[in-house]
């Protein structure tokens, strides 16, 4: 029998040990016992870090949407698959069976297919978190088309990059969506950036909002007639272990984003297997994750982990704050959630109103507290530990990344115990490495280094999207023969991992990457702006928000400030999305870099979080005098 269910503590050091010991045999017998096949595979894995390649389950044919639907009609056609909770909480909830969702996902597939989409073709999807979305992420999957989703709150301009650079055939929106009080008018968005995108033909539109768009003849059509339209049956596309199931793009420290590429066998492997350990999930669970499907988390733990694991899956469209700030309780109360996985910027903002908003709804259901995205402040933690968990459901700190598709570094809860701020252990299958100042692998424990990992893991990103060289030299090439995380850790002394932050240019703002290189390239398109440097500095919501210092042309030296701000930040909204808008922009004379002419970010950010009394030896920069004259003039 396969360790898929891990209960308690011995258990995980025996099951932790067969994993690396017998890395093959541990997932060849999770992958035999819990999943359908079309066909076994001939090889496990095979591997070669230097290329990288990586290769699961070679030779194996499946459907990963047979898996997370299918399989269950014989005996839970009945039970919920998705339960959609939509943004006005008036607004009655959808819960939809397995039934039904395989109807709708095979219609939505049919529909696709009439399209002409096909296996290997790319879709776009920029959806608001409304049933659709995930059934035509699973339509996809099911005809072994690849999807791309786009988070909705992205530009104009981000999406047609998106859409460009893998090349979409079709994209798949809505009218609008709707996030608290606010109407957003997606599909305007969705237009202005197919000016720039010749690969689309076509734009398929699911109805949310009640006013008139703009329909463009020949190219948009409305999806509900298409989908009554549409049969219930649609067979499975027969999918390689290794064909690529879909496209998510991250940004990176430098360049444009880039399409991480996750394939189908291995990503559905440890995305069952992490959810049904990391979240306990038992066979009438229900269970929450508040993240957006536009981001890796929703991939993985609101569609195909759960999914493939049978279980009950929420879809929230609101916000934590609307109509008021106990929208999460209330929503864990009506619909008596028992896992409850959310990010640390969303517990930070409601800890700063009275706990009154939890302490109204009955939250005895809850087992399993998570948080991810970020690292969790030992405040945050005991807030939601206290208050929500009401220390009795474990909280836990999830680490991983887009690029390695599932959990990583995680407590099991009820079997690791807890430590604030430490996501605690690997997980099965997962070989962690910390590297030290000589690139060498630090031994032992009470160490702190640059998170690496050593071994191959199922779900890993295989490439991206095309740019093969661009994924070796980001994740292989900083150490040999290891994937490096960009992230920093410490291991403690009972080996114990604390994950202390990026280490790269990327900076996580309320739980999304944002790399400094986009956003002043969209700086620098400010007619006024000559130069531009971002970091990041401590913010106690956002966990790190945005600092833009900006060196004017002449042309911009007399303009009022204020307007120059929002200028700025009108342009970075118009380039990548509110997300990535800055909290301060100071203005200056000159940034101070090296002889070489690269910025030093090291003392931007001392500057930016207020840090000033130790800003290291400035003596060797090639503008020293820059350095007071910023220090002199912070925001
Ligand atoms: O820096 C780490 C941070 O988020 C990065 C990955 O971001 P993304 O690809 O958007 O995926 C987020 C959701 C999995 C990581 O490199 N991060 C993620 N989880 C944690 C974390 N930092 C500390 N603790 C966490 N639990």
């Amino acid at each position: 029998m396969s360790n898929y269910h891990i209960k308690h503590l011995e258990e995980y050091y025996k099951v932790y040990r067969k994993s690396i010991r017998e890395p093959e045999l541990f997932w060849e017998e999770i992958a035999e016992e819990h999943f359908v096949w079309r066909k076994r595979w001939d090889k496990v894995l095979s591997w070669d870090f230097s290329k990288p390649e990586v290769k699961w389950y070679e030779g194996a044919k499946l459907n990963i949407t047979e898996n997370c639907i299918d399989r269950h009609l014989r005996i839970n056609a009945d039970k919920t698959a998705i339960l959609f909770e939509p943004n006005d909480p008036d607004e009655p909830a959808q819960h939809i069976t397995y039934q039904q969702l395989s109807e709708k996902v095979n219609r939505f597939a049919n529909v696709l297919k009439k399209k002409g989409i096909g296996k290997g073709d790319r879709v776009c999807i920029y959806l608001p978190m409304i049933p659709e979305l995930a059934v035509s992420v699973l339509a996809c999957a099911r005809i072994g088309a690849i999807h791309s989703v786009v988070f909705a709150g992205f530009s104009s301009t981000a999406l047609s990059t998106r859409i460009n650079d893998s090349d979409c055939k079709i994209v798949i929106t809505s009218d609008g969506s709707l996030r608290g009080t606010k109407t957003i008018d997606l599909k305007s968005i969705v237009d202005e950036a197919l000016e720039k995108c010749a690969c689309v033909s076509t734009v398929l539109v699911a109805k949310r909002i009640d006013t008139d768009i703009h329909m463009k003849e020949g190219r948009d059509e409305w999806l509900q007639p298409l989908l009554d339209k549409a049969s219930v049956e649609c067979e499975p596309e027969i999918m390689d272990a290794e064909d690529p199931l879909f496209i998510l793009y991250t940004s990176g420290s430098t360049g444009t984003p880039k399409g991480m590429v996750h394939t189908t066998a291995g990503y559905m492997v440890y995305t069952a297997y992490t959810f049904k350990n990391v979240f306990q999930y038992r066979d009438n669970d229900i269970y929450w994750c508040t993240a957006d499907i536009g981001w890796i988390t929703g991939h993985s733990y609101i569609i195909y982990g759960p999914l493939a694991n049978g279980a009950t899956t929420v879809m929230f469209e609101g916000v934590p704050n609307y109509p008021d700030c106990g929208r999460f309780w209330e929503v864990v109360e009506k619909h008596k959630v028992n896992q409850f996985y959310t990010a640390p910027t969303a517990i930070r903002a409601l800890a700063k109103e009275t706990v009154e908003f939890v302490n109204k709804y009955d939250l005895s259901s809850l087992k399993v507290l998570g948080s991810v995205g970020e690292p969790i402040n030992e405040e945050a933690w005991h807030w939601y530990n206290d208050n929500v968990g009401k220390k009795k459901s474990p909280l836990v700190d999830t680490w991983w990344q887009t690029e390695t598709g599932g959990i990583m570094i995680s407590p099991i809860p009820y079997v690791t115990p807890t430590i604030p701020t430490y996501a605690s252990l690997p997980l099965p299958g997962i070989q962690p490495a910390l590297m030290g100042e000589n690139n060498e692998e630090l031994q032992g424990n009470q160490v702190e280094g640059k998170l690496c990992i050593k071994y191959p893991w199922p779900s890993m990103a295989r490439t991206v999207w095309g740019n093969h060289e661009r994924y070796k030299e980001t994740y292989f090439s900083a150490y040999d023969n290891v994937y490096f995380t960009g992230d920093g850790a410490l291991r403690n002394a009972v080996g114990y991992y604390r994950i202390t932050g990026r280490v790269d240019d990327v900076i996580i703002v309320s739980g999304h990457n944002l790399g400094t290189a986009p956003i002043e390239d969209a700086i620098n398109e400010h007619p006024a702006v000559a130069e531009s440097a971002i970091v990041g500095f401590p913010h106690d919501v956002k966990g790190n928000a945005l600092y833009g210092y900006v060196i004017l042309k002449e042309v911009g030296a007399d303009r009022n400030h204020d307007n120059l701000r929002k200028e700025i930040n009108q342009i970075i909204t118009e380039h990548i999305g509110p997300i990535a808008k800055l909290d301060k922009i100071q203005f200056t004379n000159g940034l101070p870099k090296t002889r070489s002419g690269k910025i030093m970010r090291r003392i931007l950010r001392k500057i930016a979080g207020n840090d000033i009394s130790n800003l290291g030896d400035t003596s060797t920069l090639l503008n020293p005098e820059v350095v007071q004259e910023i220090k002199e003039n912070v925001v």
